[in-house]
């Protein structure tokens, strides 16, 4: 390595030159046959994930929950959900990542709790108590009518009349997870003792959920009506949410978990879901180096597989972004159709070139479990499904438990994944085809090309932290230079094309019997084709 690549690599902290994992926990791996994916079941798999080669593991939320939104309602943020295993799990999960060279990232859900949690239970109890302005209570209009038009993101009205005590309190999602009051002094406090208390565990970080939301208005104000210019999803709930979220006052508290984790070093990533359009995500970033170390890109994940759409949403949050702030990739998440279905539609060349892309970009990538493998959604029939939404909405919306069947690790019954007489939570697919071990043994596999990928992101500096470039390319190609030497190009079209003025080597194609050949000029490039090239000089 020459001594200014190792410079390079001394630089940058771990979770810009890292690539990130998403573990659905309960669908990653049973290890005590309740059909219920565990933690052990993590520590089970550390071998797997340190072959793939991710530095960065994201657990989807491990704390108690009655699972009224499968863990993003939290009842106790310090103790572990019994289902999935105990702190000594974690524990032990936390020290034999970190031997193996991952960190561990948690899922910190700020903006609401339970309404079992004991601060609810408290708050709820009266008037007077104590705890009551913990969260979001406000009196019912003159007629009886909640306190002001905000919708919840989950569907209709945010608020829910408590008879107990005859005042409404607040809920962006589902009844049974009430929003805190994010003014309240105390309850700032108590979540910085929270990030605390986990970062004194081990914990490198944390994906924290719909964190642009958490402060609302102080008065309440209602939300003015959509326009026919608004996103889908203002006109769907009929408002645009100009008071329930993105207030200014977010970002003190943003620098405030910052500050916290500054504390650890560079030890401590704040991974932000952040909904929102990439003008107003740029302003998660702070100055660069005050707020999220990394922001969810929507607009990105949202996007069609389109060359121009994608190169558009990449410059966009490029130039947008502030200083050397580092992006973060994503194709698929647990809330989110698979990239594989939409991306890709199960079309193996498209999740091919999906793979190589995100894992080519300057940012950071984070792989939800199954992306490696080209899992797609899993119908599951209406008597099995397990989200809320699906179970409120369907058959309109079916949900997200498409996205989140268990990880098909072997085809055999119980796919590796559970017991073979066990039912697993939600039902396996993609053991036909898709799973661990066959692709493990498959050099032309999409896990091969996976893990050879991130393997030379992790050796190549370009590819980890050089700039990007875009280049010219034909209509439906989407090429760009990384760092000096590094020349990514995509086909995002069902014709052949070329590309001209490339000179020097391929490392890596998604037809892998292009590895290691050379490129003298013109280089042809198949429907759906993806390749990463050693170049000499470029044309400008
Ligand atoms: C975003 C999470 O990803 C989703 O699964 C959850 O339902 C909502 N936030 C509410 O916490």
């Amino acid at each position: 390595m020459s001594r200014r690549s190792r410079s390079t690599l001394d630089r940058e902290p771990w979770w810009v030159s890292g690539v990130f994992y998403q573990v659905y926990i309960r669908s990653f791996a049973d290890t005590n046959d309740d059909g219920i994916g565990d933690i052990n079941g993590v520590i089970g798999h550390l071998d797997y994930l340190e072959w793939l080669g991710v530095t960065g593991i994201w657990l989807s939320p491990v704390t108690t929950s009655p699972d009224a939104d499968w863990g993003y309602d939290v009842a106790d943020y310090h103790a572990i959900h019994r289902d999935l295993g105990s702190m000594a799990d974690l524990d032990l999960l936390i020290a034999s990542a970190n031997q193996r060279g991952a960190r561990i990232l948690l899922d910190l859900v700020p903006n609401h709790t339970s309404d079992q949690h004991q601060w609810f239970v408290d708050s709820r109890s009266s008037r007077t108590s104590p705890r009551r302005d913990w969260y979001v209570w406000a009196d019912p209009k003159p007629d009886g009518s909640p306190p002001n038009n905000w919708v919840s993101s989950f569907g209709g009205p945010a608020w829910t009349l408590d008879p107990l005590t005859d005042q409404y309190y607040l809920h962006n999602h589902l009844a049974a997870q009430p929003d805190l009051n994010w003014w309240n002094e105390d309850v700032r406090q108590a979540f910085d003792e929270i990030l605390c208390f986990w970062m004194d565990r081990g914990v490198s970080g944390f994906r924290i959920d719909v964190c642009n939301i958490i402060v609302k208005d102080a008065e309440l104000r209602d939300n003015p009506p959509a326009t026919v210019h608004d996103d889908w999803e203002s006109r769907l709930f009929g408002q645009r949410p100009v008071y329930n979220a993105n207030r200014p006052e977010v970002h003190d508290v943003i620098r405030r978990w910052r500050r916290l984790a500054d504390a650890r070093g560079d030890r401590c990533v704040l991974l932000g879901e952040t909904p929102v359009d990439i003008g107003v995500l740029a302003e998660y970033y702070g100055d660069g180096t005050d707020e999220l170390h990394l922001a969810f890109n929507f607009p990105f994940l949202s996007a069609p597989f389109d060359a121009e759409t994608l190169r558009m949403i990449v410059e966009e949050t490029g130039s947008r972004l502030p200083g050397n702030a580092q992006p973060a990739w994503t194709g698929s998440n647990h809330d989110m159709s698979r990239f594989s279905t939409r991306w890709a539609d199960g079309d193996i060349r498209k999740s091919r070139a999906a793979l190589l892309m995100l894992l080519c970009l300057r940012g950071t990538p984070v792989l939800y479990q199954g992306d490696e493998i080209g899992l797609c959604d899993v119908p599951v029939a209406h008597e099995d499904m397990r989200d809320p939404l699906g179970v409120a909405y369907w058959p309109a919306y079916a949900g997200r438990d498409a996205m989140r069947t268990p990880m098909p690790w072997k085809n055999e019954p119980g796919g590796g994944f559970t017991g073979p007489s066990v039912r697993p939570w939600l039902p396996l697919g993609g053991l036909e085809s898709k799973t661990v071990e066959d692709q493990r043994k498959d050099p032309g596999s999409l896990l091969i090309l996976a893990r050879d990928l991130i393997g030379l992101r992790h050796i190549t500096p370009d590819l980890r932290s050089g700039r990007y470039a875009s280049l010219q390319a034909p209509h439906g190609i989407w090429s760009w230079r990384r760092g000096e030497n590094t020349v990514v190009a995509v086909n995002f079209t069902d014709n052949a094309a070329t590309l001209e003025g490339l000179e020097g080597e391929i490392l890596i194609a998604t037809d892998r019997a292009r590895d290691g050949t050379s490129l003298s000029g013109s280089v042809a490039i198949s429907p759906w084709e993806g390749l990463v090239a050693r170049v000499g000089s470029l044309p400008e």
